[in-house]
């Protein structure tokens, strides 16, 4: 039987973000996230220099997030935690570390689809939240994916369109990289472009399926766009920063909500939920909340923290596993590919 209260311990270690969170009835207690600056001097995630610097964080996380909860670690009910997809040498460290903690303390263990848990980040509790009904449509948006799902229940999701190359969160940061921003540079392209034009320069949209994306001919096209400039004028990009990276955040948000439009005209369902990463970009959250009037769709839009990579997402997964008793043995292996 399931008891009244339950904590689950929520872990993250996908890529470069050691993460740790407790959950309790749906209310998160703690999250912990400790970034690594380590791969700013890289321009992109070293994976050799993640896994170690996992390595290092994971123990003051968990302990961290276990204090910020105000619970010992013998009130836990259950460990989850990222089993893929993401970079194997980081996806190893939390599953060691989550196995050997629920052996140790005799609790079940839940194994999480990262991606997954980026859409159900919105069955978090919180102030000015709604959560979706089903079924509805997910965009979601990050360093490492972009797709439309669809998501009929908690357990059933079917990816409906996907990129083809690129994912958004590379080609924001990639052409950051070409105009010579630190990593990762799509915060920065968004801070910038709220002083810029974003009609200054046009740039094109890849054009794919009605639900497919490609971002690689854009990242060729602002290299390009960048050398033919900066032959004329060695300052170009100085003087235009802002422009540039206002055209460039208005072509992928218009690009990004041109497929959710057809995902709704497709499926016939209009309310939307987005996540990942780049759900944290101030245009595609302005778009969305602009296409609730303009459409009447209903729009799910995560808080900043639950937006980027964290575990409070695992932890919520780990939550309505555990209620379904959907437990993982003591023999799962960590997964760098991991379907839907
Ligand atoms: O979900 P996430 O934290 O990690 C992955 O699973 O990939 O997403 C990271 C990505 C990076 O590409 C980062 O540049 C992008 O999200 N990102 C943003 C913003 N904040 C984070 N991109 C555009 N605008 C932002 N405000
Ligand atoms: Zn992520």
């Amino acid at each position: 039987m399931t008891p009244k209260q339950t904590y689950i311990l929520g872990i993250e270690s996908s890529c470069d973000d050691t993460a740790a969170a407790v959950i309790k009835n749906g209310i998160i207690l703690s999250n912990v996230v400790a970034t690594q600056s380590i791969h700013k001097e890289y321009g992109g995630v070293v994976p050799e220099l993640a896994s170690r610097a996992h390595q290092q964080n994971i123990v003051p996380v968990v302990q961290l997030a276990l204090q910020k909860a105000n619970i010992d670690k013998k009130q836990l009910n259950a460990i989850a935690f990222t089993r893929g997809p993401g970079l194997m040498g980081s996806l190893l460290v939390g599953t060691s570390f989550s196995k050997s903690l629920a052996m140790g303390l005799d609790i079940p263990l839940i194994d999480v689809n990262h991606m997954k848990a980026h859409i159900l980040a919105h069955f978090i509790k919180s102030e000015g939240h709604t959560t979706p009904t089903f079924p509805f449509l997910a965009l979601t948006i990050s360093g490492g994916h972009t797709q439309i799902v669809k998501v009929t229940n908690h357990f059933e999701m079917e990816v409906i369109g996907q990129t083809l190359d690129d994912a958004v969160g590379e080609a924001f940061d990639k052409s950051a990289k070409i105009l010579g921003l630190p990593y990762p540079g799509g915060p920065l392209i968004d801070k910038y472009s709220k002083k810029g034009n974003p009609k200054a320069y046009p740039f094109p949209k890849p054009k794919v399926g009605p639900l497919d994306f490609s971002f690689s001919g854009l990242k060729t096209s602002v290299l390009y766009f960048v050398e033919r400039n900066v032959k004329e004028d060695p300052e170009f990009i100085n003087k235009n920063l802002n422009d540039i990276c206002a055209s460039l955040q208005y072509t992928i948000v218009n690009y990004l909500m041109d497929k959710i439009k057809n995902a709704v005209k497709h499926t016939g369902i209009n309310e939307v939920a987005i996540g990942g990463g780049v759900s944290a970009n101030s245009g595609i959250r302005n778009a969305l909340k602009a296409a609730e009037n303009n459409f009447g769709w209903k729009v799910h839009i995560p808080e900043l923290e639950f937006c980027t990579d964290n575990a409070a997402m695992i932890a919520m997964v780990g939550e309505l596993k555990y209620k379904q008793q959907l437990f993982a043995s003591n023999d799962v292996v960590a997964k760098a590919r991991m379907e839907f």
